[in-house]
């Protein structure tokens, strides 16, 4: 690449880049190893555009939030006029339109009578007002055993301590903090005999300090982008019925068209007792996240006494800015043929990564919805991966031993094949 360029000097970095680097702290970053991260100039639909002129095809959609592509005008033009109006009020004894709006409209969607919606700005943040929520369900009745909860190998749900303290504990990521976390249960997910009898079995043991069960529905994102049947979903749901206990699905990955369905709940035909969502609600415009309760948990709070309440407020909780963008998201949802593009996409995913398949390397190639995965036998050095697919003019960034694409929904027919290809060619010339 020569000439001018977005940083508007030759080659070298822009200035901000330079003078600002040394200054922040990276995510899941070792900050020594690190590649150092790309500039970025703007975006443009499924596109990268970075500092130096060069657009990458991003098959990431921003860590799964940007489901219609970036800097989508509907959305666009929504937050504007939100701007000009009120970017922002507290929600403490004020209410505002767009989140009202966006509660009735999230609660239409969902299933059953998961209809009270509890806004907050992340996926963590949410998590732990499920978790709060379900500790509390029981607390204001009486109940002051059942604090702890049970959730899966494989799982993820988010980096707060208390979300930490569910995610799968050896193989996770937060692996070094083990033994220092609150203590819950954590299983196989009830998938055979085996782990269904050892699920039941901890059931059995422990249903008496349980406040609930946690899982992500269809799909372990982070932990893995691991697939399982819906059928473990309605395994789950007996038994939280049997052993009276909450079931909280955490939709913060699959929500919002990325299996296939709106939520994956639906597709299961199971409706949990309350469901966390984020990531691509705002349709990766802005931060924003919700806790949607069903009616059982909230009259367990609807009280004469001032301690059942649910004592949490995030400051920038249902932002005005970013309910207006998931409220515009929603419209596009409505008007625009999301699931089909799903499907398609699902398709050429398919179709795309199959050559990986029987690949030296390649331990499995699966796809659901709009994921598709490459697993590879592992990674050893996953810097230079990453640089792999910079040099294919792509931006992918596998983690563990896996390459995933979870592009937008709207991206094109020869994005998505440059996306595919440059996965196959990348997992041919692994190293032996
Ligand atoms: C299923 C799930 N839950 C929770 C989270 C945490 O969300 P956030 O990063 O917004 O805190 C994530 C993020 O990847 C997630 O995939």
């Amino acid at each position: 690449m020569s000439g001018k360029n977005d940083s508007g000097t030759d080659g070298a970095p822009p200035a901000w880049y330079q003078a600002g680097l040394a200054h922040v702290w990276l995510p899941y970053a070792q900050m020594k190893r690190a590649l150092p991260p790309l500039p970025v100039a703007r975006t443009k639909g499924c596109r990268i555009v970075l500092a130096d002129g060069r657009e990458l095809i991003d098959g990431i959609a921003s860590w799964w939030t940007a489901c219609h592509g970036y800097n989508h005008p509907h959305i666009g033009a929504a937050v504007e006029r939100q701007l000009a109006l009120m970017p922002h009020v507290m929600f403490g004894g004020l209410a505002h339109e767009p989140a009202l709006t966006l509660a009735r409209r999230l609660v239409a969607r969902l299933p059953g009578d998961l209809d009270r919606v509890f806004f907050s700005e992340s996926g963590s943040v949410a998590v732990e007002v499920a978790m709060k929520m379900a500790v509390q369900f029981w607390l204001n009745r009486g109940v002051r055993t059942r604090k702890k909860f049970l959730a899966f190998s494989g799982g993820y749900h988010g980096d707060t301590t208390g979300a930490m303290a569910i995610c799968d504990p050896a193989a996770g990521m937060h692996a070094p903090f083990r033994g220092l976390l609150p203590e819950h249960h954590v299983v196989d997910l009830p998938q055979d005999e085996e782990s269904a009898a050892a699920f039941v079995r901890v059931l059995e043991r422990h249903a008496e300090e349980l406040a609930g069960i946690v899982v992500e529905p269809l799909v372990q994102g982070a932990g893995g982008m691991r697939f399982y049947d819906a059928g473990v979903l309605h395994t789950l749901r007996a038994a939280a019925d049997r052993f009276d206990l909450l079931l909280i699905f955490d939709e913060i990955f699959t929500g919002f068209g990325r299996t296939g369905t709106l939520f994956a709940c639906e597709a299961a035909g199971v409706v949990p007792d309350i469901v966390t969502l984020s990531k691509a609600l705002t349709g990766g415009t802005l931060p924003l996240a919700a806790t949607v309760a069903s009616r059982k948990v909230f009259d367990a709070f609807w009280s004469d006494d001032p301690m059942h309440a649910l004592m949490h407020g995030p400051t920038f909780m249902a932002n005005a800015l970013a309910c207006a963008a998931a409220n515009a998201s929603l419209d596009l949802f409505e008007r625009e043929p999301r699931l089909r593009q799903v499907a398609d996409i699902a398709a050429a995913l398919e179709r795309g990564l199959a050559p990986c398949r029987g690949l030296a390397g390649v331990k499995d190639v699966r796809v659901k919805g709009a994921i598709g995965v490459v697993e590879l036998e592992r990674i050893d050095d996953i810097e230079r991966l990453r640089a792999r697919f910079v040099e294919e003019g792509v931006f992918v960034r596998p983690f563990g031993s896996i390459v995933y694409l979870t592009p937008a929904f709207t991206i094109a027919e020869d994005e998505l094949a440059r996306l595919t290809g440059a996965v196959v060619r990348v997992a041919t010339a692994l190293p032996r």
